[in-house]
Formats: C-alpha cells, sequence, structure tokens
C-alpha cells in the first residue's frame, strides 16, 4: 500500500438500509441498541465507530479526532433496517424471545422494532438441523431463490428510499462444508443454483444475490458463505467490497489478547482447554455435530497462527488445544466460557492461568455489526472491493485473499484498521518507529 492515497470518498448522503439474514439475538441486540442510542437512552459501549479516537501526524501534533469525525461515516439517525427469517415473529417478539434486553428498554423502542416484519427466507434444514419455520421462499430452483431475494433487496431499498444497502448474516451457523467445484468459478456456481447443487448453502445464495445487487456483504457466523472462488470473483468483478467471517466476541476475544501477550514474551504454552456453556438459540443449533464443526474450525484456528509454532517448536510445537460447547438452557444469551491455560517458563517451570468469562454473547456481538456495516458502507463508498482485510479486527476466522494466512493477533489488526482509515484521508501510517535516536 503507498504510504498515501488520493481515494476519493464520496460523502454518506441520504438514508443507509442494512439488510439482515437472520432477525435473532444478535441482530435485534444491535437494531434494539441503535435506536437506543439514537434516542439518548444508552451508550453505544464497545463500537470503535462511535467512541474511538485515531491519532494522526507526530506525537507532539495533539490531533486524535473521534473515527467518525475523521471518517465520513453514516449517522445513526440515517441508519434502516430490514431482513429475514424462517420465524415470523417481527423484530420486537424476536428481541423479547431472546431475552438478551430488558422488557423496560425494550418497551422504549417497540414501535420501531415491531415495524421490522421479516421477509421470507431462503432456508434450508439439510444446513441447520435443529430449527424449522414456515416463512420461506418456495421455488423450483436456487437460482430463482436467489432472484427473489434481489427483488427483495430492490423493493426494500424503494420502499424505504435509501441511497445505499449493506447485507451482513446473522443467521444460525450452517453445518461444516468445503469449497468444491461448484464453488470454483462464477460459471459453475451460476450454473449450480440453475441445477439445485446440493453443495451451495442459503448463506451462498443470500451473497449471491447480495453481490450481483452492487451490496456489500459481512458474514458474521463460521459458515464458509462466500469465502469461495466464485464469490470473490463475483466482489472483484462487481467493485463490491466484502469481509468475514465469524464475529471475534467472547472466549476467543480473550485469547486473541492472552496469546500475543505470551508470545511476545516468549513465554512457552503447553494447553489451552476452552469450553462454553450458553442457552440461546445460537447454542442449540451448535448443538448439531456440523454446525459445532463449522464453529471449531476458526475457534481453534487462531492459536496456531498466533503462536507460530513452526517458528518456535519449543515453546508451541506440542500444544494441546481443545474447544467444546454445551447447549444449556438455564444460560439463555449469558454464556459462560472457561479456559484453562498451561504456559511454562523459565527452566520450563509449569503455571496455569483460568479464565472464567461470564459475558454476554450479544452484547458483544451488537457493537461489531454497527462497525461492520458503518466500515462496509465507507470501503463501498471510497471505492474498494473484495476482501476488506483491514476488518480482520471483527472476526475469529478472517478471510484473506488466496494463499495469505490471516492476521489473528488482534492488536495487528487494530494497527492496520487504523492505518487504512489513515490512508483513505491521506494522512501519514503510523509505524511506530521514532528517529530521535539519531536526532
Ligand atoms: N453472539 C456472538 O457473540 C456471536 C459471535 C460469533 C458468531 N455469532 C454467530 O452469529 C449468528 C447469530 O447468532 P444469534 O445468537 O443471533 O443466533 P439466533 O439463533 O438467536 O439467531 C439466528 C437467526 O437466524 C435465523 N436463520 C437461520 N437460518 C436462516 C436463513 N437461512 N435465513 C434467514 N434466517 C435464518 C434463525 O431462525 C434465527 O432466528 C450465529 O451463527 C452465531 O454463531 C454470534
Amino acid at each position: 500500500m503507498p504510504q498515501k492515497s488520493n481515494v476519493q470518498i464520496a460523502p454518506a448522503k441520504g438514508k443507509l438500509g442494512i439488510l439482515i439474514p437472520g432477525i435473532g439475538a444478535v441482530s435485534t441486540t444491535f437494531i434494539a441498541g441503535v435506536e437506543a442510542v439514537k434516542r439518548g437512552l444508552g451508550e453505544p459501549v464497545g463500537s470503535l465507530t462511535q467512541l474511538a479516537t485515531i491519532r494522526l501526524g507526530k506525537r507532539t501534533d495533539n490531533r486524535t479526532p473521534k473515527i467518525k469525525d475523521f471518517v465520513p461515516l453514516a449517522d445513526l439517525k440515517d441508519l434502516v433496517f430490514g431482513g429475514w427469517d424462517i420465524y415470523e415473529d417481527t423484530a420486537y417478539e424476536a428481541a423479547t424471545n431472546a431475552k438478551v434486553l430488558d422488557k423496560e428498554i425494550l418497551l422504549k423502542v417497540k414501535k420501531p422494532l415491531e415495524a421490522i416484519r421479516p421477509m421470507t427466507a431462503v432456508f434450508d434444514q439439510e444446513y441447520v438441523k435443529r430449527i424449522n419455520g414456515p416463512n420461506v421462499k418456495k421455488a423450483k430452483t436456487k437460482m430463482d431463490k436467489a432472484k427473489m431475494l434481489m427483488a427483495d433487496i430492490a423493493n426494500f431499498k424503494k420502499d424505504h428510499k435509501c441511497a445505499r444497502l449493506v447485507m451482513i448474516w446473522c443467521g444460525s451457523t450452517e453445518v461444516f462444508i468445503r469449497a468444491s467445484q461448484v464453488h470454483s468459478s462464477i460459471k459453475e456456481f451460476e450454473a449450480g443454483l440453475r441445477n439445485n447443487d446440493p453443495m451451495i448453502a442459503p448463506s451462498q445464495i443470500y451473497a449471491y444475490a447480495a453481490i450481483m445487487s452492487g451490496v456489500p456483504f459481512a458474514n458474521g457466523a463460521p459458515n464458509l458463505t462466500h469465502d469461495i472462488p466464485a464469490l470473490l470473483d463475483l466482489a472483484r468483478e462487481r467493485g463490491v467490497p466484502i469481509c468475514g467471517k465469524d464475529f471475534k466476541t467472547g472466549q476467543t476475544f480473550l485469547k486473541t489478547l492472552l496469546a500475543p501477550g505470551f508470545k511476545a514474551r516468549m513465554l512457552g504454552v503447553e494447553g489451552w482447554f476452552s469450553t462454553n456453556i450458553l442457552g440461546n438459540r445460537d447454542g442449540e443449533v451448535l448443538e448439531d455435530p456440523g454446525s459445532f464443526k463449522t464453529k471449531e474450525e476458526t475457534k481453534l484456528s487462531v492459536l496456531e497462527q498466533i503462536l507460530q509454532p513452526d517458528l518456535y517448536p519449543m515453546l508451541y510445537k506440542n500444544l494441546y488445544h481443545a474447544v467444546r460447547i454445551n447447549y444449556y438452557p438455564p444460560r439463555g444469551d449469558a454464556k459462560e466460557g472457561w479456559d484453562n491455560i498451561d504456559i511454562f517458563g523459565w527452566l520450563g517451570y509449569k503455571m496455569q492461568i483460568k479464565v472464567d468469562f461470564l459475558c454476554r454473547d450479544s452484547i458483544l456481538a451488537a457493537p461489531l455489526v454497527l462497525d461492520l456495516v458503518l466500515f462496509l458502507d465507507l470501503a463501498q463508498r471510497a471505492g474498494m472491493k473484495g476482501i476488506q482485510e483491514w476488518l480482520s479486527f471483527y472476526f475469529k476466522g478472517p478471510m484473506t485473499a488466496p494463499g495469505l494466512y490471516p492476521e489473528h493477533d488482534i492488536f495487528i489488526q487494530l494497527m492496520k484498521l487504523k492505518n487504512t482509515l489513515r490512508w483513505m484521508q491521506g494522512e501519514d501510517l503510523i509505524t511506530h518507529l521514532g528517529n530521535e535516536y539519531y536526532d
């Protein structure tokens, strides 16, 4: 990337429509939260776009504007929401059922939430085994369903007078699939849609419809979705920014805080056992081995990349890493994530660390949804297309260009995010390298 850009960013004029497959716990907590913030009922804690500052120039310059004052982001008052779900519940009913937010606050935003009625979903129970609902599209082929989604997108834009749209998958985790022949090119993929190829998942039909409609697409779940050559090519060809996958919120967020610290100090890690109990619908879906396998892949991948056992075999080669998730209804969305970490130091002396994170999944995920939709919209107005690696900060399994390994260290991810914003606005990149030693 050159030091300075001459990127032209179109202004954030008019309404930004946020389209969400999956009107469940995360999406309703996000929507209700934005409506609450708009009304002064709460603060957008956890959101970089709303709260964080960015240092510009030299440390002595004292220039640290808020990110939202530095780059032209859509204003919260210009956001409108819509989505799809297999259940007919309005966003108000879904939020009530999810039991993340208190009744008191939900009642105050009841009106806008009640107005959000999910459009009929593209669904296939082969991909999410534990749930089934009536609000689904019926059509002969997957291509017909993709076209129905494109019509939904166009109608939403017209009906809500949106200037621009962004789509973010907050649907259930689909079963694990690997990229195969049908995913290998746009031509193969479109033939697969017409022939009802069983290897094309519902989330891939949404991603295809979004990209074909010129709508940026993010994936909050670990599903393969648009991380396939066909949809990566399509996004570049159509000039659409995309990113994914799997929001980095609870246990993995903590893992990517701790692991870089151990490595920075050259401390060894012998074992990392992570277990979770959660009782929301997400937990129920993850009871299915196929959906769990998808989640396990993104959860396991982070340590390997951060610790680099190939470079440091003595410290990390024998690391035993296991992740478990158990569905435990009494906890609802208030998940508990335990980690037992066996580390070793000087002369191999052993130590243990126990982490017990009593977290709230959707409370951690909601600000990530907000940042991602605002940044993807910014990227599109800046003419950026394809995978937005600078948004890796938000994901457990960051998508990268083919052949590159993902960056999981959250502090490197944050530096990349902020430097990208500086670059977009023609500011000097900050490398933290000084020349004071020679002045
Ligand atoms: N909360 C977090 O911290 C977090 C972190 C990382 C990833 N995620 C992922 O985000 C997703 C949403 O989580 P949640 O807690 O809101 O789950 P949820 O079960 O409350 O909501 C998911 C919704 O998606 C719907 N759905 C499933 N398939 C669909 C389809 N094909 N089209 C339209 N709707 C569909 C379901 O009916 C459900 O209402 C899950 O995949 C979860 O794994 C969440």
